[in-house]
């Protein structure tokens, strides 16, 4: 069994696999992000599963592919925003060195733009951004062991702190 470095959390547009990236070029791991582990084992994308197979479906596939990550991957680890949710991943993350990239509204409208790709935010972005981020910030400040704000923030920054607390 291998245990990840860290695993960074936080909602869309927290900037979790490019920080994740520098985090990892940084301290010389390799980096893996839960949605594109899924895009390769299923062999499409994350919005094409939501569409056709459903969100309950995405979900089972999460939970599977972040046990997985979790088990065998030692370098970085950013976690699809929702992937948090699930209780039996959470009691997973209690052994880990938990990130979680804090965005307030309006930065993380501005990342995410229209929401592309990004099934979840179809509709009203702000609207939806301004659920979930209500939703589940308790979560994620539950489950983090190191919290690092990101607004206003260029990704170095970001990884730089989280590269000196981990
Ligand atoms: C989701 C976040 C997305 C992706 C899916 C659902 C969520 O990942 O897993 O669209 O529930 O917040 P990112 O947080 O990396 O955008």
């Amino acid at each position: 069994m291998r245990a990840p470095v860290c695993v960074l959390i936080g909602t869309m547009g927290a900037g979790k696999t490019t920080v994740g990236r520098l985090v990892a070029e940084a301290i010389g791991v390799g980096f893996v992000d839960s949605d594109q582990l899924i895009e390769d084992k299923v062999g499409k994308s994350v919005q094409d599963v939501f569409v056709e197979d459903g969100e309950q479906a995405f979900r089972a596939l999460e939970r599977e592919t972040v046990a997985w990550a979790l088990d065998n991957h030692d370098g970085v680890i950013s976690l699809g925003g929702g992937a948090v949710l699930d209780p039996s991943t959470q009691a997973l993350l209690a052994a880990h060195q938990v990130v979680f990239l804090r965005v307030g509204l309006s930065d993380a409208v501005k990342r995410v733009g229209l929401g592309s790709g990004r099934p979840l935010l179809l509709g009203n972005v702000r609207a939806r951004v301004k659920q979930l981020l209500d939703e589940r910030t308790p979560v994620y400040q539950g489950l983090a062991r190191i919290t690092v704000e990101t607004d206003d923030r260029p990704p170095a920054d970001v990884a730089a702190e989280i590269v000196a607390a981990i």
